[in-house]
């Protein structure tokens, strides 16, 4: 189905308004292989929109949106301890990791309540409480929207990182990603609750198993982070920065209470929102435009914020973030 003018209000959790030109819910990959191969699409003017929880549009997208809604997942035994689990891009994630805990199917529950889609969980490798999407992901099943072939990227040949992967990078916008693989354990019980008060929160449900620990996560999210349908947000605005050794260990001179987490390579992860708060920011509000009074690494819309202020707002803070720590803070969220 696809409409003209479609306002993108209510398609992005930021909630701010822009539009596209044409807006198409796709049922199935062979529509789009033949909206490709008809010459109907052309890629620099397609842009894939999941739930709309990492994005910011800044301006009205002149071109065309494809918001996938193929939605089936199945599931198939691979040997006595693991199963293979196929997502459909347009399954929420939060139901994909709802039915692995239903099925006890271990490998997904710290990811509990995350928003979107399944089609956006490679892009950024979406990660929380110590667990990536890397951790279980088997393959990308992906069209190329150039010549509408299919493609399938092996776990190792998607440059996972932290908050990275190939398809941020190097195939930017090259790609709608049609199906996710996961491979999960059947017998879970190798839990990992080792990020903040998880452990001693799960545990006082009794011994761990995937609901207790999924249930725990949901509980800390809903204490910490704003809900869309009531404060526009999308999440941490920007990532953690990783930092030198030498870098942090002369911020420590002068800041001797900032967090830390070592990071790959000797390196060191910061947590943006202390750097954010320390600048002044936490509970800002300028127009509609703010940061969040609980947690500085979440901009809000506190309703008619534009993309442009909030855009602006984020430029603030990174100049604020360079002056006093000399760090430059990266935008996790799309900005369009
Ligand atoms: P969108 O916002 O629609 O798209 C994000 C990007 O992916 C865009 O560039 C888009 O073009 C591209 N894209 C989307 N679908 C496809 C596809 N099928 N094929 C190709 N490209 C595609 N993230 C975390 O990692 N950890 C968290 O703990 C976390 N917590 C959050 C909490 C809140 C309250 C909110 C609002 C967001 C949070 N996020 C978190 C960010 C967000 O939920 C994730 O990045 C999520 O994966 C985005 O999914 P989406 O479907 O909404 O993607
Ligand atoms: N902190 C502050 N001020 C605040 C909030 C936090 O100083 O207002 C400091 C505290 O020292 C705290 C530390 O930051 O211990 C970390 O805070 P928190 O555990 O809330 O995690 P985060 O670093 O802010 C990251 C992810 C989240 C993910 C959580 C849990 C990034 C960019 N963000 O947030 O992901 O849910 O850890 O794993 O890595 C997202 O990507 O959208 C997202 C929400």
């Amino acid at each position: 189905m696809a409409t003209r003018n479609q306002s993108l209000k209510s398609y992005n959790t930021l909630g701010v308004e822009a539009s596209s030109d044409l807006f198409i819910k796709l049922k199935s990959e062979e529509e789009l292989v033949s909206m490709i191969r008809e010459k109907n699409l052309s890629a620099n003017k397609v842009m894939i929109l999941g739930g709309g929880s990492n994005v910011l549009f800044i301006q009205d997208f002149e071109g065309t949106i494809i918001h996938p809604e193929m939605n089936s997942i199945t599931a198939k035994n691979i040997d006595a301890n693991n199963v293979l689990v196929v997502c459909d891009a347009g399954v929420e994630w939060d139901k994909f990791v709802e039915y692995c805990v239903e099925n006890n199917y271990g490998g997904v529950e710290n990811l509990s309540n995350i928003p979107g889609d399944i089609g956006a969980a490679p892009i950024q490798n979406i990660g929380a409480y110590g667990v990536e999407a890397k951790d279980t992901i088997e393959s990308v099943r992906a069209i190329d929207l150039n010549s509408g072939d299919v493609r399938i990227f092996k776990n190792n040949e998607c440059g996972f990182a932290y908050r990275q992967s190939i398809f941020k990078e190097e195939y930017k916008g090259r790609y709608l990603i049609s199906s996710v693989a996961f491979k999960l354990s059947r017998n879970p019980e190798n839990f990992k609750l080792s990020y903040g008060s998880v452990k001693e929160r799960v545990l006082k449900k009794g011994s761990p198993c995937l609901k207790t620990v999924r249930e725990t996560i949901i509980e800390i999210r809903k204490e910490k982070l704003p809900e869309p349908d009531l404060l526009g947000n999308a999440g941490s605005f920007f990532k953690n920065p990783i930092i030198s050794a030498k870098h942090f260990a002369g911020l420590q001179r002068s800041f001797s209470d900032m967090p830390y987490y070592p990071a790959d390579k000797g390196l060191i992860k910061i947590p943006a929102a202390w750097l954010i708060e320390k600048c002044g920011w936490k509970g800002y509000r300028q127009g509609d435009a703010g940061v969040h009074i609980n947690q500085a690494l979440v901009i809000v819309n506190y309703g008619n914020a534009s993309g442009k202020e909030i855009f602006r707002l984020s430029e603030e803070i990174i100049e604020s973030v360079i002056k006093k720590f000399d760090i430059r803070l990266e935008r996790e969220v799309n900005v369009i």
